[in-house]
């Protein structure tokens, strides 16, 4: 019988793709080196996190037969790991006690599972091209830290030979996030629930052109994120470096079309695209890690969590006795007092 494998060997699994990037234990973190290990904070007193990759919560020793790959791990994702058998749940994002495991610590409520859980952040960035690919361009310039902003990341890349127009770009996009059938399935939902203004992520955030028409040429595109601090300076500095940039893709963060970065993009004469949201990880990166480890531990079953967020109007939520109910608390209870 070939051996059982465990959390450890999955540990050197993530090692091997990241090419080194692992923390080997989470014990010893404070006192190393590792650079992928960093503080995320706002500076709200308790709120920041430390990033660790590798094994945040689990025995080494445990054996694996089931993994789950997620965005970010939540109450539903330990929910769902425990009802189906999973052994060790991966987040992308990173792991902060409470906030990820439904307002009680990490220990008390994945020991309950007996669920293990890892992450892998920054130290999974820029080891693979997708996020430019699925955006119909091959990236020749990548900076982390543009204009002296540690952070600040753009690239600059070639349309690729099948995209020739804004268009393709956005049913490039449409293609490969399966954007038809979100529609198809939300569309079934509001018919099922007869809720007819439900609102669902990944089509409130569908690609879409805030600057130059569908016909418009696309040859060199500026890929930027506008949340890792970009600025419309900055926009002038990479079009004096490359004149040849004719498009600007912003993703996985986006702007609204009145932002100051389309109203340069506009006076530059760029066409700016708006593409795949956050919401969309969990296919850009999450696949390729799951892809990864399936192929580095094929007897194991590799699952991944898929989010769907929607929005529906309170009046329409729920079965007819979970509608009184929630507002016969809300009134016998909770509105009096106040
Ligand atoms: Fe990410
Ligand atoms: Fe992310």
């Amino acid at each position: 019988m070939s051996k059982q494998t465990t959390i450890s060997d999955l540990v050197n699994v993530l090692d091997k793709i990241t090419g080194g990037r692992i923390v080997s234990d989470i014990w010893q973190v404070p006192g190393g080196t590792n650079p992928f290990v960093v503080m995320k904070s706002s500076n709200i007193p308790g709120k920041s996190v430390m990033e660790t990759p590798g094994l945040v919560f689990g025995d080494p020793q445990k054996p694996v037969r089931k993994i789950a790959v997620c965005m970010t791990l939540t109450e539903s994702a330990i929910e769902l790991a425990g009802a189906t058998g999973v052994d060790v749940i991966i987040a992308h994002h990173p792991i902060a006690d409470a906030a990820n495991s439904g307002g009680v610590p990490l220990k008390f409520y994945l020991s309950l599972y007996d669920i293990a859980v890892m992450e892998l952040h920054e130290a999974f960035h820029g080891l693979h091209p997708g996020i430019p690919f699925i955006h119909g361009h091959q990236t020749f310039r990548t900076e982390i830290a543009y204009g002296g902003l540690p952070g600040n990341i753009m690239s600059v890349g070639r349309a690729l030979p099948e995209i020739k127009t804004v268009g393709d770009v956005i049913e490039r996009l449409n293609t490969f996030m399966g954007v038809s059938q979100e529609k198809q399935l939300l569309e079934q939902e509001k018919e099922i629930r007869d809720s007819h203004d439900i609102e669902e992520t990944c089509l409130a955030t569908s690609p879409r052109v805030l600057n130059g028409s569908m016909e418009n040429k696309v040859s060199t595109v500026l890929h930027i994120f506008p949340h890792t601090g970009f600025s419309p300076a900055h926009m002038g500095q990479a079009l004096n470096e490359h004149p040849e940039i004719d498009t600007v893709i912003a993703s996985i963060s986006r702007v609204r079309s009145d932002h100051p970065l389309v109203s340069k993009a506009k006076e530059l004469n760029l066409n700016f695209i708006v593409g795949n949201s956050h919401a969309m990880e969990i296919q850009e990166n999450g696949l390729p890690l799951a892809y990864a480890i399936q192929a580095l531990l094929p007897g194991v079953e590799v699952v991944v969590f898929r989010e769907r967020v929607t929005a529906t109007r309170l009046e329409q939520v729920g079965t007819p006795e979970i509608k009184r109910y929630g507002q016969e608390m809300a009134y016998k209870y909770l509105v009096e007092r106040s």
